[in-house]
C-alpha cells in the first residue's frame, strides 16, 4: 500500500497538461487545452483538459477523470500503477506502508520462483541458440516450421537437453534452491531426494506475465510416439495461476487496443504464426478451455473477442456453452471457422497475411448466430430438437448485460430461426424474470418491438432511471456549492452541503452512483470535512470519479466561447440560489413522492380485502396532501 502522504506529494506534483501531453498532442484554447481523443477515432478535437480543475473530459468516448483515471485508462495501469508513474515522472520517492512480516516472506517466496524461472528461461533459450544439440534439434525444428529468429527471440523460445539433470545440476551448481526448483516445476523431485528435469528433449515456449516476466513453461516433444505427452506445462505455483494467464497477451496488448480487437486462438504455434504474420492482436488460452479471469483480462483491454476456431466439429460444439460467459461479461463475440484440416497456425503459412485477413473478413459470424447456425444444423427437421435448440439461443441472449444489443439479436434470431419475434421476447423475458428471482438484479424487460414503432431512442431511454436527473442534479449542486455559504432571506449563513443533506435525509437515492455519493458526502460532514471538487476527482472509485467529472464537465462548462457560440442565454443559477437549492431537493422529492403514489394505486388494484383496501386508500390520500404541499412549495420557491 502506497502511504497517505505519498498519494498527497504525488498529486501535488502532477500537473495533468503535463501529463497528458506527453500522450496526446495538445493545443491551448482560451483556459483549456483540446486535442484529439485517444479513446476514439475522431477528427475534430472534442478531447478537454482543464488545469484549473486538475480534469480530462473526453467527449467522444465520455471518459474523464484526473491524471490518474487517464493513466489507468490509457495504460490500464492499476491505480497504485497509476501513481508510481506519476512518482517516477516527478521523482517522489514511494513510501509504501509497512507490510506484516508474513506479506514480506510471501513477497520473497515469490520472487524466489520469479527468479528460478528467469534463470531457467535464460538457460533454455542459450541451449536452444549456443549448444550443437540445441541447434540441429531444437532451432531447425522451429526454423522448419517457420518461424524467424527474430520471433524465436521476441518470445525467448528455447530447448531443454535431453539428458536427465543438464538443467536441473546447473541450477544448484549456481545457487539456486531446490525447494524452488521443485515448486516451479522445473524439476522433479526422484524418490532417493535427487532432482531430474521435466522438459528434457522438449523445445521450450515460455508464458510470460502481463507485465512481461517470465511465469511458467510449456515444452513439446519432437517426438510422433502417442505414448508421449505432446505437451508438458508448468504446474500451478505461487506465480502461475493458469486460469488467470493467456499466452502472448503481454506481446499483444498494444496491438489489441489499437485495433479494439483481440483474436483468440487455441495453441502456442497459432499465437507465434498469426502474430509472426503481423497480426499482432493474438493470444491463447492453451489448450484449456476460457475462464472469467481470462475474459476479465482481455476485456481490460477490448470489448471485442474473436475466436479462431480449427474446424474440428466436436471441439467446436463443446466449447460453444462455455461462450456464453463471454456475452456475460458485456464483451462481443465473433466466431471464424477454418477449413478442416487447418489451424490458424498453418492457414497463415500457407495463404500469408492477406489472404488469412481474408478469410476472416469473409467468415466471421457472430457468436449467437453461429451457434443458432451450428445447432440448427445438427437438430435438422426434428420439431422437438427445434424447440431445444431456440431455448438454449434465447439462454444465450438472456445474458447479454445491455439490453439494445440483445434486441437486435432476438431480431436477427428470429429471421434466422423462423420464429415469431414476440415469442422469443416472452421467452427472453421469462428467463430473466427466473434470473432475477434468483438474486441478481431485474434487467429491464424488454417490449416487444412493433416493427420499427420503438425505435433507438425510446430503448435507450429506458436505460436511464426514473428520477435519475433529478438526482443527479442534487450531485451537481453538492459538487459546485457543497462548500458554499448560502444566506437565507439576511436571516442565517449555512453551507449549502450540509443544509442540503440534512433536507434529503428521507430520500432513498435509486441510483447507484449517486447513492454512494450521497453517502460518502454525509459521512464527511458527519466528520466535520467538507468535500469539494477536487476531493470526489480524486476518489478512489471510478464510479465516483465518472459521475463528478460528467456532471462538471459538460461542454459549456469547459469552453468559455459556447455562449457566444451559441447565443444562448444560459440562466444564471446562482443569482437565485436559494431557488436553485430548494427548487432541486423539492424535485427529487416530489419524484418520489410520485413513485409512492404509483406503488399504491397498483397495490390498492389487486387488493382484494376491503379493510386493506382501506388502509391503503388512507396512505394514498396522504401522500397526495404531501404531493400537494410540494408542489405549492415549489411552485412559490420558483416563481419569485
Ligand atoms: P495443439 O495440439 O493444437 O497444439 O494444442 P499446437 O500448439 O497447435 O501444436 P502443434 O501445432 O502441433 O505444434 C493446442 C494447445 O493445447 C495445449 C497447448 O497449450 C497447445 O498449444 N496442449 C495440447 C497441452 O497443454 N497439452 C497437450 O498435450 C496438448
Ligand atoms: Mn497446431
Amino acid at each position: 500500500m502506497i502511504n497517505k502522504s505519498t498519494i498527497d506529494r504525488i498529486m501535488e506534483a502532477t500537473d495533468i497538461v503535463e501529463v497528458i501531453g506527453e500522450f496526446v498532442q495538445l493545443k491551448k484554447r482560451g483556459a483549456n487545452y483540446v486535442g484529439l481523443s485517444p479513446f476514439a477515432n475522431e477528427r475534430t478535437p472534442s478531447f478537454t483538459v482543464s488545469p484549473a480543475k486538475g480534469i480530462f473530459k473526453d467527449f467522444s468516448s465520455g471518459k474523464g477523470g484526473s491524471a490518474v483515471t487517464f493513466l489507468m485508462e490509457l495504460e490500464k495501469f492499476t491505480y497504485p500503477e497509476a501513481l508510481k508513474w506519476l512518482a517516477k515522472k516527478y521523482s517522489i520517492e514511494v513510501e509504501e506502508t509497512v507490510e506484516t512480516i508474513e506479506n514480506k516472506e510471501e513477497e520473497n517466496h515469490r520472487e524466489s520462483l520469479m527468479i528460478v524461472t528467469a534463470f531457467a528461461a535464460k538457460f533454455f533459450h542459450e541451449s536452444l541458440l549456443e549448444t550443437p544439440e540445441g541447434t540441429s534439434i531444437g532451432l531447425s525444428y522451429f526454423k522448419e516450421r517457420g518461424f524467424s529468429a527474430d520471433t524465436i527471440k521476441k518470445f525467448e523460445l528455447g530447448y531443454s537437453p535431453d539428458q536427465w539433470e543438464a538443467f536441473s545440476a546447473t541450477a544448484i551448481k549456481e545457487g539456486y534452491q531446490q525447494q524452488f526448483l521443485e515448486e516451479s516445476g522445473l524439476s522433479v523431485k526422484r524418490e532417493n531426494g535427487t532432482l531430474y528435469d521435466r522438459y528434457r528433449g522438449r523445445v521450450i515456449f515460455p508464458i510470460h506475465n502481463f507485465t512481461g516476466r517470465i511465469i511458467a513453461f510449456g515444452g513439446r516433444t519432437l517426438k510422433t510416439d502417442k505414448n508421449v505427452p505432446k505437451y508438458v506445462n508448468s504446474p500451478e505455483s505461487e506465480i502461475y495461476h493458469k486460469s488467470n494467464v493467456l499466452y502472448g497477451l503481454y506481446f499483444a496488448k498494444k496491438a489489441i487496443r489499437e485495433e479494439d480487437n483481440c483474436y483468440l486462438v487455441e495453441g502456442y504455434a497459432d499465437v507465434l504464426s498469426v502474430h509472426q504474420a503481423g497480426i499482432e492482436n493474438v493470444v491463447a488460452s492453451s489448450g484449456t478451455s476460457l475462464t472469467v479471469e481470462q475474459i476479465r483480462l482481455i476485456g481490460r483491454f477490448t470489448k471485442n473477442i474473436t475466436i479462431l476456431y480449427d474446424g474440428d466439429a466436436a471441439g467446436i460444439k463443446a466449447s460453444l456453452r462455455g461462450l456464453d460467459m463471454i456475452l456475460e461479461e458485456g464483451l462481443n463475440v465473433k466466431v471464424v471457422l477454418f477449413p478442416d484440416g487447418h489451424d490458424p497456425d498453418s492457414y497463415v503459412r500457407n495463404f500469408g497475411t492477406n489472404g488469412f485477413k481474408k478469410h476472416i473478413a469473409d467468415n466471421k459470424k457472430d457468436f449467437i448466430l453461429f451457434k443458432a447456425d451450428t445447432l440448427l444444423k445438427e437438430a435438422g427437421t426434428d420439431p422437438l430438437k427445434k424447440a431445444e435448440v431456440i431455448r438454449e439461443i434465447v439462454e444465450s441472449i438472456a445474458k447479454i448485460p445491455d439490453s439494445i444489443k440483445a434486441s437486435v439479436f432476438i431480431k436477427e434470431c428470429s429471421y434466422l430461426l423462423k420464429i415469431d419475434e414476440r415469442a422469443l421476447i416472452s421467452e427472453l423475458n421469462k428467463m430473466r424474470l427466473a434470473k432475477a428471482k434468483k438474486g441478481s438484479p431485474p434487467p429491464t424487460a424488454l417490449a416487444p418491438s412493433n416493427e420499427d414503432e420503438i425505435g433507438f431512442e425510446q430503448l435507450e431511454s429506458e436505460k436511464t432511471l426514473e428520477g435519475e436527473s433529478q438526482e443527479k442534479e442534487i450531485i451537481r449542486l453538492l459538487l459546485l456549492y457543497g462548500n458554499k455559504v448560502i444566506d437565507w432571506d439576511g436571516l442565517a449563513n449555512t453551507y449549502i452541503g450540509p443544509f442540503m443533506v440534512a433536507e434529503l435525509s428521507d430520500v432513498e437515492f435509486d441510483y447507484p452512483p449517486a447513492k454512494t455519493f450521497v453517502e460518502i458526502y454525509r459521512r464527511e460532514v458527519e466528520n466535520g470535512v467538507l468535500p469539494d471538487e477536487q476531493y470526489f476527482i480524486h476518489y478512489l472509485e471510478k464510479e465516483i470519479v465518472d459521475l463528478t467529472v460528467n456532471l462538471i464537465a459538460t461542454k459549456y462548462t469547459l469552453s468559455e466561447n459556447w455562449y457566444e457560440m451559441h447565443k444562448i442565454l444560459v440562466p444564471d443559477e446562482q443569482v437565485n440560489m436559494k431557488a436553485t437549492i430548494l427548487g432541486a431537493i423539492f424535485h427529487l422529492k416530489k419524484q418520489k413522492v410520485g413513485k409512492i403514489l404509483e406503488g399504491l394505486r397498483t397495490e390498492l388494484q389487486k387488493t382484494p380485502d376491503e379493510a386493506d383496501q382501506e388502509i391503503l386508500l388512507n396512505q394514498y390520500m396522504h401522500m397526495k396532501k404531501v404531493e400537494k404541499t410540494i408542489s405549492e412549495f415549489l411552485g412559490s420557491v420558483i416563481l419569485k
